[in-house]
């Protein structure tokens, strides 16, 4: 939202969130309230150990364990993981871990239409939303249907003091990506953007604690309750350039998902802020700063938190900038700033 209109349209997601430390106990009473009575608990196999004791806690709810959940849903995958869900009689699936694993379930649900309960462990937002990916000969595709949000997402924090430090930084920046782009979404709203500058805000201001002290229960309490307003937010509005350049960057040269975002994030503020004065403005007040200043100052806490700060250092080879831009520019988006040839150059060059 760029601030000078005032004509939009709400269409609210339905959204039940039980929020706290410990609230996963009450994860079984969330199943039952959905009247499901055998749902299959999918995960990775880093997580299988909290995928099993999830199940174990389920009182006899849980019908079976999938711990094969892959980064980016291999259809593949998805269909070994719909299909187990089929022999098992699955009324339902219970997606713990991030981005991968609800995806996993977003897929189940797009092939069979079971409810997925969501129990996010990073700061990745899908949870939130009703988009799905699948990947297939490289290919990834994605699509937005409602069937595939879930029904019921279970926030507790303790879950995430496992997350690793370097995964948190950028999984939290990714979460922050959603949140800026949402500030300057051609769809946003009023209710958007006060979920975004508060989600960015909470989520900044916790991760440096987090950092120093990764097992702090309310530095993780407040990064979570900032993952979950900005995955609302991507869930509720159209990404741009940001989101855009992500998805080529780690589609074609497969870079590491919350990494790239990291790293592109401050560029693309950069070069949208002039075009964003609202958008910025509200970013500014969340890293508590001046508009002006916002872009650098979102670098400066990238670089403070150990985030990796350049394409090249998370993979990026020099000579496929120019895929990229012409990928981009190949599919018109909405974006506040206008996208050419030149700027985007310009804007990876420095990245990379
Ligand atoms: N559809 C959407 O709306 C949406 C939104 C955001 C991201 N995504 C997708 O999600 C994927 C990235 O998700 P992600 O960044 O959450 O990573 P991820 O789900 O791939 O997890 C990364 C690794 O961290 C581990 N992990 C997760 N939580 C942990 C914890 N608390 N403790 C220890 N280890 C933990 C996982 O097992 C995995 O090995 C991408 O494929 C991206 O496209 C989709």
């Amino acid at each position: 939202m760029t601030g000078v209109s005032h004509s939009f349209v709400h269409d609210a997601l339905p959204m039940r969130v039980v929020f706290g430390p410990g609230r996963l106990a009450e994860l079984g009473q969330e199943v039952e309230r959905l009247g499901l009575r055998r749902v299959l608990v999918l995960g990775t196999p880093e997580q299988e150990a909290t995928l099993r004791a999830t199940a174990d806690g389920l009182d006899g709810r849980a019908a079976g364990v999938f711990p094969e959940a892959r980064q980016h849903v291999p259809a593949a995958i998805a269909a070994a993981a719909a299909d187990r869900a089929r022999e098992l009689g699955a009324d339902g699936c219970v997606a713990v871990g991030g981005g991968s694993s609800v995806g996993l379930g977003k897929a189940v649900a797009l092939r069979h239409g079971l409810p997925v309960v969501a129990v996010p462990t990073t700061y990745a937002g899908s949870e939130m939303t009703p988009i799905w990916g699948l990947t297939e000969d490289g290919e990834k595709r994605t699509g937005r249907d409602r069937a595939v949000l879930p029904r019921t997402v279970v926030y507790d924090p303790e879950l995430t003091r496992s997350l690793p430090v370097g995964l948190s930084v950028t999984s939290g920046l990714n979460a922050v990506a959603h949140a800026v782009e949402g500030l300057w979404a051609p769809d946003g709203t009023p209710i958007t953007a006060v979920m975004a500058e508060e989600g960015a805000r909470s989520l900044l201001a916790a991760l440096p604690a987090v950092v120093e002290r990764p097992d702090d229960l309310d530095a993780r309490s407040g990064a979570l309750q900032g993952a979950w307003l900005c995955g609302a937010v991507l869930g509720a509005t159209t990404m741009s350039l940001h989101h855009k350049l992500c998805h080529v960057l780690g589609g074609s040269f497969d870079l590491p998902h919350a990494e790239t975002h990291a790293v592109v994030l401050p560029h693309v503020v950069a070069h949208n802020g002039p075009s964003a004065p609202a958008a910025v403005a509200a970013l500014g007040r969340a890293l508590g700063v001046d508009p002006g200043a916002a872009a650098g100052a979102l670098a400066d806490r990238a670089r403070e938190l150990g985030a990796p700060t350049s394409l090249a250092a998370i993979g990026m080879p020099r000579d496929g900038l120019p895929r990229v831009v012409e990928a981009v520019l190949a599919q018109p988006y909405a974006n506040p700033a206008p996208v050419t040839r030149e700027s985007l150059t310009a804007l990876l060059e420095a990245a990379y």
